[in-house]
């Protein structure tokens, strides 16, 4: 039997599974790190605190699968999408990544616009650009940092970083490098009229691969280190949406997810290159060769719930700890009782600002219509209604631009919650499914390498035999009719706030 793994580098922590051929998980390990907030909507993390939790969780899953080394073939890696990650002419981390969710970039994206008509930059790297994509954080560096854009001699992405631990090999792949938007999407390679509008030297950057081809194998010190073998191999991945698609099934027309990890993500796959003309959700080459994705993005989806948990819910965490259960299923329980709506709460989940619809790095969050009559479970409700709010306009922007979905996955941490996909189903009004498989993006990783080691003959083959549907939800008209007239309220919510969150960014 062969043995493949999977890693992806999220925001909350790496997870490391491996997998046999045949899907199954054989040992899985996960290591967390923290995110660093230095200034309200700065976001960083350190790359040698993923370094660490990759190469910890490699060697903690070869040691308990009990596998032959000789059997492990293949490693593909996801990770979290946007981040800067720069390094010295020894291989060094120069400064903390910059991370996706990070807005510090309002004037570099003027400065982007001045250097190119927003028009070409959407006909080119088929988005518009945007504060938390990379081309925009290099800027950032440049203007406030020179002597560390000085030093620089490589930029990759969170994933590419783990690449070159293990590899030693400066590459990247066509679906997390459409997130840098230095990219020609249509094309599949680097843009050098963006990299000259930008005066960014192209030498900096990483080969492009497909997702599924090899990049490089393991160094020898790493495969000593981790339990593996030097022969194994390291194919390109997927930026973390990609992966998930994967790992999802969702690799043809028709076909969508949505997932609630620590960003919330509708995701359809598209045989051909499909731009929202307005910007407002984004268009990626897929993990599939030759085929292109569009995505809506919510900033803060599982970032709400685990920011209102961490700073209100000790009493939830204490008798988490006490009952032996998971903290979550405690709040999924309190959740159920509360009335569709929260009793007339709205929260709007832009702690991090916003992307879909309003690409506005200045919008914070709000819990809108406050009453004495509320209680910690409506707030919660509230959150996960928010957040539900905000996928939904995401959805709605694929339907406007005529993307038919006949099958909606629902997938991610916050995607194991019944009532989270209860509501994602209310406000869609379509049936969302989950699959048995749910390891996600890691799965979608290690079917890549699988494909890069010729154990599965194309992606598409591998995800019909190895994922399975599991359960479905179907809408409740009376919900869906409720949560329709609350959405129209929160959508007008922000047009009301929009100006003042410009005033408060700049108090
Ligand atoms: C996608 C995005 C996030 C990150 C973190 O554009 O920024 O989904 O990939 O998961």
């Amino acid at each position: 039997m062969n043995y493949l793994i999977g890693i992806d580098v999220g925001t909350s922590a790496t997870k490391t599974v491996l997998f046999d051929e045949k899907g199954t998980v054989i040992a899985s390990a996960s290591q967390e790190y923290p995110l660093y907030q230095p200034h309200n909507g700065w976001a960083e993390q350190k790359p040698e605190d993923w370094r660490d939790a990759v190469l910890n969780t490699l060697t903690a899953v070869t040691a308990k699968s009990g596998a032959a080394k000789e059997n492990i073939k293949g490693i593909g890696i996801s990770g979290q999408m946007h981040g800067l990650v720069m390094l010295d002419e020894n291989g060094e981390v120069i400064r903390p990544s910059i991370i996706w969710c990070d807005q510090r970039t309002g004037a570099e994206v003027e400065d982007m616009l001045a250097v190119m008509p927003r028009e070409r930059w959407i006909e080119i790297t088929a988005n518009p650009p945007l504060t938390g994509w990379t081309a925009a954080k290099i800027l950032w560096v440049r203007k406030n940092e020179p002597e560390h854009y000085a030093r620089c001699r490589h930029i990759l992405l969170p994933k590419d970083y783990i690449r070159y631990i293990l590899t030693g090999v400066f590459a990247t792949e066509v679906s997390d490098a459409s997130g840098m938007q230095l990219l020609d999407v249509p094309g599949r390679c680097w843009s050098d009229e963006v990299l000259n509008a930008l005066s960014i030297d192209k030498s900096l950057l990483g080969t492009v691969y497909e997702s599924c081809q090899v990049t490089g194998t393991l160094l020898p010190k790493i495969a000593a280190r981790t339990g593996l073998t030097a022969e194994v191999k390291v194919v390109g991945g997927a930026g973390d949406n990609a992966a998930a698609a994967v790992g999802t099934g969702i690799v043809r027309d028709g076909t969508a997810f949505t997932t609630i990890g620590t960003s919330g993500v509708v995701f359809a796959h598209t045989s051909k290159v499909s731009i929202d003309p307005k910007g407002r959700v984004h268009t990626c080459c897929c993990a599939v060769p030759g085929a292109w994705h569009i995505m809506g993005v919510t900033q803060g989806a599982g970032l709400s719930l685990k920011w209102f948990k961490d700073q209100f819910c000790q009493d939830y965490a204490v008798r988490a700890e006490a009952e032996g259960r998971d903290i979550y299923d405690l709040i999924n329980e309190d959740v159920k009782t509360v009335p569709a709506g929260s009793d007339k709460l709205i929260y709007l989940p832009y702690l991090m600002g916003e992307r879909t619809p309003h690409l506005d790095p200045d919008c914070r969050g709000v819990f809108f219509g406050l009453s004495a009559i509320h209680t910690k479970k409506h707030l919660l409700r509230a959150v996960m209604e928010g957040v539900s709010y905000s996928l939904c306009d995401c959805n709605e922007i694929l339907k406007e631009m005529g993307i038919e979905v006949t099958q909606m996955m629902a997938c991610g941490g916050g995607g194991k919650s019944p009532n989270w996909r209860q509501m994602l189903a209310d406000l869609y009004q379509c049936t969302v499914k989950t699959i048995q498989q749910s390891e996600g993006p890691a799965l979608g990783a290690a079917i890549l390498a699988g494909v890069g080691c010729g154990i599965y003959p194309r992606v598409e083959a591998a995800c019909d035999a190895l994922i399975t549907e599991k359960d479905s939800t179907d809408p409740v008209p009376e919900q869906a009719a409720a949560y329709a007239e609350y959405h129209k309220l929160y959508q007008k919510l922000y047009q009301s706030l929009k100006e003042d969150y410009k005033i408060l960014a700049g108090l």
